[in-house]
């Protein structure tokens, strides 16, 4: 079983679109699957992806210390099993923990596209 952080953008724009109650949509469902143990959620963001929020950053937690300055909570790393949701909804958030979190498949579907390609995006 892995373990994952999960991270919903707390910047104005994904806030206006709706970010605060995906958040608390996943902290209702961890809860109610038992899934606390295994996955740490957070406020990232602003990401820079502000029209394609309320964005979601799910990673593995593979025990790597966290940067004092977190770039990874207003970026995305492009680190391993590093997924990106965009346009989330308190619908698709249960769909991420059911499947992602509890089930360790990533819903492909819901998947975002960052503006910004991957720097070995060429
Ligand atoms: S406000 Fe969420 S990406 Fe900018």
């Amino acid at each position: 079983m892995k373990r994952y952080r999960l991270s919903v953008c707390k910047g104005s724009t994904c806030k206006a679109g709706g970010a605060d109650d995906v958040y608390a949509t996943a902290r209702t469902e961890l809860g109610a699957q038992g899934l606390v143990p295994r996955c740490e959620l957070y406020r990232g963001g602003c990401y820079g992806f502000c029209h394609m929020g309320p964005n979601v950053v799910v990673r593995e937690d593979t025990g790597r210390r966290r940067d004092p300055l977190s770039p990874e909570d207003y970026q995305l790393m492009g680190w391993d099993g590093e997924v990106y949701y965009s346009e989330m909804t308190p619908e698709k958030m249960r769909r991420v923990v059911s499947e992602h979190i509890a089930k360790d498949a990533p819903i492909v579907e819901l998947f975002g596209q960052p503006d910004t390609p991957a720097p070995d995006d060429g």
